[in-house]
C-alpha cells in the first residue's frame, strides 16, 4: 500500500461527536475537551456549530465554547455554519474557519437543512462569500457520498455536482462524508477515481464514519488514491442526529496507531491523545468505541487530568 509520508487530521469530536451526544453536556467539559486535544499535536479542531439551537440544542452554547477556549499557537478552530445568521454569530464569536454542510442525497438535505440541495447552496453562496471577503478559511461538506439511509444508493455523479458546486462557491476544501459509515473500500476507490478527472484530490478530505467498522480501511484506501485530510473524533463519538442508524467517526487513536506504525507523520502524540479519551470516557461514564484506546485503557488506570 502506497501511503502519504503525512497527513492532517481534523479532529471533530468537539462539534461531530458532543452534537449526537443524548445528555446535555456542560459548557465546561466541551472547553476542557478542546484545550487537552489542543495540547495533543492535532492542528484542526473543528469546536463546535452555529446552527439553530432548535435543531442540536446541545450546540446552542457555540458562543460560550469559543469564549471560553484556550487558543493554542498553530492550531485552528473551524465551527460549522449553515446560513448567514449562523455566520454572524460565528464571527461575533471569533471564529476564523467555517465549515458549510450540503448532501449529495435529496433526502438528506431536507432532514439536515430542511431545504433541497439547490436551495443548501442559495443559502451557502452569501454565506462562503462574505467569509472569504473577510479573510475566513471556508471548508465544505458533502454528506452521504457512499449512501443514504432513506434514498438507498446515492449515484457518484451526483457526490460530483455538490462537491463541484462547493469548489465553485469558494470553498477551499471539500470534506466527503459517508455519514452512515456504509462504505466499503471498492466503493471509496471508485468514487475517488471517478472524482478525479474532475476535481484536485489535494483538496478533497474524508470524513468517514465507523459505523460498520469501515472506517479505517476506507480512510487508508483514500490516502492510496492521494487524499491527505481525515476527520476523525477521539474516542470515536460522532453520529447525525438527522441521520438515522449513524455512529461514531473513525476514532482518531485507531488513525493515529495505523499511520505512526506504518510511518506516516500525522503529528499528533498518541499518549496525550489516548489520556484525552480517557479522560472524555470518565467525563461521559462509558468506555470509548475506539479499539486502540479500549486495548491500551485496559492496561492501566484512567488519567483524570490529562
Ligand atoms: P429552519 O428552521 O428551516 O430555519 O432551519 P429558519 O430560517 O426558518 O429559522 C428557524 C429559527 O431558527 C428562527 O428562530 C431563526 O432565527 C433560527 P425564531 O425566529 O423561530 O426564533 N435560526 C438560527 N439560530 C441560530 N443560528 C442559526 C440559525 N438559523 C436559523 N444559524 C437551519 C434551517 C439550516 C438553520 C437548520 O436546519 C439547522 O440548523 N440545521 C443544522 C443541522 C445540523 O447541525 N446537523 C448536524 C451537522 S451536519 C453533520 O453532522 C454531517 C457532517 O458531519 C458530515 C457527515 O458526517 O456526512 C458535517
Ligand atoms: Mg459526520
Amino acid at each position: 500500500m502506497q501511503l502519504p509520508s503525512r497527513v492532517t487530521i481534523v479532529e471533530v469530536g468537539p462539534r461531530d461527536g458532543l452534537q449526537n451526544e443524548p445528555e446535555t453536556i456542560p459548557t465546561a467539559l466541551k472547553i476542557g475537551l478542546i484545550d487537552r486535544l489542543s495540547r495533543t499535536g492535532l492542528t484542526m479542531i473543528e469546536a463546535t456549530s452555529f446552527v439553530s439551537p432548535r435543531w442540536v440544542p446541545q450546540l446552542a452554547d457555540a458562543a460560550d465554547v469559543l469564549a471560553g477556549i484556550t487558543r493554542a499557537p498553530g492550531v485552528r478552530y473551524p465551527v460549522l455554519v449553515p446560513n448567514e445568521r449562523g455566520l454572524d454569530r460565528a464571527l461575533a464569536a471569533g471564529a476564523r474557519d467555517i465549515a458549510v454542510f450540503g448532501s449529495a442525497s435529496e433526502a438528506f438535505s431536507q432532514r439536515n437543512l430542511g431545504c433541497s440541495i439547490e436551495d443548501s447552496l442559495e443559502m451557502f453562496a452569501p454565506v462562503v462569500r462574505r467569509a472569504t471577503t473577510e479573510g475566513i478559511d471556508v471548508r465544505g461538506y458533502v454528506s452521504m457520498v457512499c449512501g443514504c439511509p432513506d434514498q438507498g444508493d446515492v449515484p457518484v455523479a451526483d457526490v460530483l455536482r455538490i462537491t463541484v458546486a462547493l469548489f465553485e462557491l469558494g470553498c477551499r476544501e471539500v470534506s466527503l462524508g459517508d455519514t452512515i459509515g456504509v462504505g466499503t473500500v471498492g466503493q471509496v476507490q471508485d468514487l475517488l477515481e471517478q472524482l478525479a478527472p474532475h476535481v484536485l484530490v489535494d483538496r478533497l478530505a474524508v470524513h468517514l464514519h465507523d459505523t460498520y467498522g469501515q472506517g479505517l480501511v476506507n480512510t487508508l484506501a483514500a490516502f492510496e488514491a492521494g487524499v491527505t485530510v481525515a476527520d476523525t473524533s477521539a474516542g470515536g463519538l460522532g453520529g447525525c442526529p438527522f441521520a438515522p442508524g449513524a455512529t461514531g467517526n473513525l476514532a482518531t487513536e485507531d488513525l493515529v496507531y495505523a499511520l505512526e506504525g506504518s510511518g506516516v507523520a500525522t503529528g499528533v502524540d498518541l499518549e496525550d491523545l489516548l489520556a484525552t479519551t480517557a479522560w472524555l470516557s470518565d467525563e461521559l461514564g462509558r468506555p470509548p468505541s475506539s479499539r486502540v484506546a479500549r486495548a491500551v485503557l485496559a492496561r492501566r488506570p484512567p488519567e483524570r487530568d490529562a
